[in-house]
């Protein structure tokens, strides 16, 4: 049951087609490490379609004139460790005055919920939208800790950039904060016994760094 999933799919011919060649088994390090990035790229000029604008006055070659801007303080981008910075240059490219806050999660092996082994966070958070950057939607566990980190530091604007999300992560996350909206490329069919997203992309983060 996917509908009453609260998410937005990318359904763009240039997105779905980059999708697909991240899915052939065997993708190079190179080709899904650029095909990462270009995702991100294009997953930001989406996710900033409704950024409010403000009009100000400015010389043109011909006098006065009114110009447009991005109102109020610049995005923070929130890439989650490890897989996450695969997206970041991509997203950079179209929003390169952004801050960068970083999180790292690992799991409790007791408890099996994420636990934060490193966050850094900018300045004026409060003030700040905040794009978080995770390619794999998959329990939503990361997902929902991170947001909690980002509402912890009274940041209120946020937003989450995925490639791939299953039903399951989706749900979670909308139960858990209704309020953030989930962009991705593709909403995928469910999670295997082992937390693989399937058909999904294998280890994204193996994937992105090449390691075994
Ligand atoms: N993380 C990944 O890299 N892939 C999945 O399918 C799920 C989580």
């Amino acid at each position: 049951m996917t509908d009453s999933l609260n998410i937005h799919i990318i359904n763009h011919p240039l997105v779905r087609h980059k999708l697909s060649l991240m899915r052939e088994k065997d993708c190079s390090t190179y080709k899904f490490r650029t095909l990462t990035k270009e995702l991100g790229r294009l997953m930001a000029y989406e996710a900033s379609r409704d950024f409010q604008i403000e009009r100000f006055a400015m010389q043109g070659w011909c006098g006065e004139i009114t110009g447009e801007q991005i109102k109020g303080k610049t995005v923070t981008l929130v890439p989650i460790l490890r897989a996450g910075l695969g997206m970041l240059d991509g997203v950079l490219d179209l929003l390169p005055t952004a801050k960068i806050s970083v999180v790292g999660l690992q799991r409790d092996e007791q408890t099996l919920e994420p636990v934060p082994f490193f966050e850094k966070f900018v300045n004026d958070i409060d003030k700040r939208p905040a794009l978080i950057l995770d390619p794999m939607l998959a329990t939503g566990g990361s997902m929902v800790a991170t947001i909690d980190m980002l509402k912890k530091h009274g940041c209120t604007n946020i937003k989450a950039l995925v490639l791939v999300a299953a039903p399951e992560g989706v749900r979670c996350v909308n139960v858990a904060h209704p309020d953030v909206k989930i962009y991705t490329a593709a909403l995928d069919s469910h999670l295997n016994e082992d937390g693989y997203i399937i058909p999904g992309l294998g280890d994204a983060g193996d994937k992105i760094f090449g390691t075994p």
